[in-house]
């Protein structure tokens, strides 16, 4: 029997090209060599971000944002994907209040993202329970309903998520030895290493370095950050590291045969000028056709609800007779 793959992500600001390497394309080719029985459940984990979101402008824009990429990445395209909203699925609410009932409170306090904020807490002087809501303390058990709402078996997520997948396997264990079997029990999919993406400067790219190079941003605007790579001062002349950012981001967008080419330049010598015109030309090449069917669904929310509706419809399904099955075992039903 085919194994149902989730993962949701957070709508929180723009998408970079670390993004689209480090989690876009693996998914894509994880959805590439599965089973054809295999279903691989996307969803936006919108009411997730409620707990740091405020603004509902903010909120409703990130969330068509991260929509209109997930969908021009071609990342729903696969008729095994069922791509839909958290906040469509009232099913996992209702989970949600029962699974608070199964699930002892200690387990929240170990939690790292409520423990992190406890300890900066500590350090700044202020009350431990300082801008912690119980959004952020109960998140881990909002989570293990996305995942036990839809009779999960994998959870592919990076390693910081990893503790929160531990978590909805307990949890599920506590509802199984309370109420009798009912949930199989998650696993999470570390992604084997995918390189980190360098940023401008050098560091690991991030939104919060601001070092980023935007995925979907207008080509004059692409070739404004590739500009503001860190280069050293060497002379045109002077062969090059390829052990440099501008060389690091040239190859994850450059052909084998260029790749060979870029190297024998560095070797001989070339003009950091003329590598970032070149690493701006392949960059765009990659990038320009999925920045078009970006702009074509960011400008088209009508379209992206439908979609998002088709699969909520779907993931509805499975999460019903979940419920059902939950709502029989605590004596609802
Ligand atoms: P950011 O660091 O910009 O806040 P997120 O934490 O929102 O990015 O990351 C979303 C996804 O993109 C995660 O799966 C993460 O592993 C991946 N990712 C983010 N930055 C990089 C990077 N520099 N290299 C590789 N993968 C990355
Ligand atoms: N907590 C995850 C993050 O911050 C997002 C998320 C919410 C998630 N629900 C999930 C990931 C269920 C996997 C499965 O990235």
């Amino acid at each position: 029997m085919g194994k149902i793959i989730l993962t949701g992500i957070k709508p929180t600001g723009d998408l970079h090209i670390g993004n689209y390497f480090g989690a876009i394309l693996p998914s894509l080719k994880m959805i590439e060599k599965s089973k054809d029985d295999d279903i691989f459940m996307f969803f936006l984990a919108d009411y997730h971000a409620l707990n740091t979101l405020k603004d509902k402008n903010e909120f409703k824009n990130n969330c068509y944002e991260l929509a209109a990429a997930w969908l021009a990445c071609g990342l729903a395209k696969s008729s095994k994907v069922i791509f839909y909203r958290q906040s469509d699925i009232d099913e996992l609410f209702k989970l949600n209040w029962i699974l608070c009932n199964v699930t002892p409170k200690g387990l929240m306090n170990r939690a790292h993202a409520y423990k992190a904020q406890v300890e900066l807490n500590k350090t700044n002087g202020q009350d431990i329970d300082h801008n912690v809501n119980m959004g952020l303390y109960n998140y881990p058990v909002l989570m293990a309903a996305d995942i036990l709402g839809m009779n999960t078996n994998f959870v592919p997520v990076g390693i910081d998520q990893k503790q929160h997948v531990e978590i909805a396997r307990e949890i599920a264990k506590s509802f199984n030895s309370t109420y009798g079997e009912c949930f199989n029990l998650p696993e999470a999919f570390i992604k084997k290493e995918v390189a980190t993406i360098i940023g401008l400067d050098g560091r690991k790219m991030s939104k919060s370095y601001n070092n980023v190079i935007p995925l979907f941003k207008d080509e004059k605007t692409l070739k404004k950050h590739i500009d503001r790579i860190v280069t050293d001062s060497s002379s045109v002349d002077e062969p090059k590291s390829t052990d440099t950012t501008i060389f690091k981001i040239y190859e994850l967008f450059a052909t084998s045969v260029e790749k060979q080419e870029m190297i024998r330049a560095f070797e001989k010598g070339i003009g950091w000028g003329e590598v970032k015109k070149k690493t701006n030309e392949v960059a765009n090449r990659e990038l320009a056709p999925i920045r078009e069917k970006y702009n074509y669904y960011i400008n088209n929310h009508k379209l992206i609800d439908e979609i998002l509706q088709t699969g909520a419809e779907k993931a509805k399904k499975i999460a019903r007779q979940v419920l059902d099955r939950v709502e029989t075992l605590i004596g609802k039903k």
